[in-house]
């Protein structure tokens, strides 16, 4: 193992197979999990020079890029942004420890190639792309995701984070749950991206400005304010994600006028008024199942407690959601806590600039219960070094 971690780009040594993970399957298509050192003359290759039109998209870490093989798999390439600090072994060594996590909800390594200037990461390619895509972007319209789907999504998303949480050892906690990173395969079966991906940033790198563009919606209080992370900073995210699924709005949307406004903001009123109907995504043209839908909306609410002991755990997530039975609904009633997070947080968020949505119900802006983040008391006592740089990157 030391021989092939010790490789790297362009050498042909790299083409050895890693000998460790083998067997099981990655997806619900069936592709093998076995996994290895590419050269990067191979990516190079399959992903046509790293070309703007093979680019699947961008995120905080770097671009992904769709390339095919030579030998006829389709793959997905992330190429990290430079970081020499990470040393390549170092590097190596993690990303081998994340190859071997294998569920049929997470977004398993294809392999991965470094080099002295280089950091690639290789998955299979999802054909049905991110959730994000769907909910959102350029499938939007098309409308694929129809209750039935969307109640599959959250649950083997949710699978997948047990996986994480409760039965991979060590623990991993996510961290960056959101749309973009649940992908979908052929059959809409959902698989988790990007877990563990903290671990192949080297230490003192703050990507928090980065990534709380476009995910801040979706960022657990007390990890905004004081970087305290933990799975229950996961779950927050999750019930973030099981809201945006539900009503087909994004996590933040900006108002006329340019108020920003999170889900919860937008969910809590109409559950306080016993308007769940309301809630749901309207491209879904009234399709769904009424008492799941109150299960799923009262798991929401127990996921986005502000203090995070009050939040379920994944499994109980699970749980609720599989024993999901309409007599059985004992959360009926519960009440949706909604975070306001502090103007310097809002204004490093992007992702809503564009936001060009009208919203006919902007009189229900600063909600009943909203809770400003800011004003909150940090529990712990501290994280104010933490937190000052989550502030300023
Ligand atoms: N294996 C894959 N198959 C298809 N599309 C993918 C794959 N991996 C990533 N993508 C898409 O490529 C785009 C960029 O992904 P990337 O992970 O770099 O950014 P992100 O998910 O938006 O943010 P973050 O850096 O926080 O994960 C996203 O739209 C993502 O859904
Ligand atoms: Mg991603």
């Amino acid at each position: 193992m030391g021989a092939t971690m010790s490789s790297c780009c362009g050498n042909d040594v790299d083409e050895e197979r890693f000998m460790g993970s083998t067997g099981a399957s990655s997806t619900g298509d069936g592709i093998r999990s076995t996994w290895k050192i590419f050269t990067y003359k191979e990516l190079h290759n399959a992903t046509n020079g790293f070309s703007e039109d093979n680019k699947l998209g961008e995120g905080g870490f770097g671009s992904v890029y769709w390339g095919k093989t030579s030998d006829g798999l389709q793959i997905a390439v992330k190429k990290l942004k430079a970081m020499n600090s990470k040393a390549e072994m170092e590097f190596a060594v993690e990303v081998e420890v994340l190859g071997r996590v294998r569920h049929k909800n997470l977004l398993g390594l294809r392999g991965y190639c470094a080099g002295s200037d280089q950091r690639l990461i290789v998955y299979d390619y999802m054909p049905n792309l991110s959730l994000l895509s769907h909910l959102h972007g350029q499938f939007a319209n098309e409308v694929q995701l129809d209750w039935k789907k969307r109640m599959n999504i959250i649950i083997g998303s949710a699978e997948g984070l047990v996986y994480l949480h409760h039965e991979v050892t060590p623990h991993i906690i996510h961290r960056d749950i959101k749309a973009s990173n649940v992908l979908l395969d052929s059959n809409f079966e959902p698989l988790v991206a990007d877990f563990g991906f903290a671990k192949l940033i080297p230490d003192g790198v703050s990507h928090m400005t980065t990534r709380v563009k476009g995910t801040l919606g979706y960022l657990a209080p007390e990890y905004a304010m004081w970087g305290k992370v933990s799975e229950s900073c996961d779950v927050y995210s999750f019930g973030i994600l099981l809201l945006e699924i539900i009503t087909g709005r994004k996590p933040i949307e900006k108002l006329p006028g340019g108020v920003k406004r999170t889900i919860t903001e937008w969910v809590e009123p109409l559950i306080a008024k016993s308007r769940f109907k309301d809630l749901v995504d309207p491209r879904l043209r009234g399709n769904f199942d009424e008492a799941q839908l109150r299960q799923t909306i009262n798991v929401a609410a127990l996921c986005v407690q502000a203090e995070p002991e009050k939040r379920l755990t994944m499994k109980e997530v699970v749980n609720l959601l599989k024993d999901y039975a309409p007599s059985r609904s004992k959360l009926n009633g519960l009440r949706m806590e909604s975070i306001k997070y502090g103007d310097d947080l809002m204004n490093m968020d992007q992702n809503s600039e564009d936001e060009k949505e009208m919203d006919t119900e902007s009189n229900v802006y600063g909600v009943f219960g909203a809770m400003e983040v800011r004003k909150m008391t940090d529990p712990y006592n501290n994280y104010g070094g933490d937190r000052k740089k989550i502030l300023h990157g």
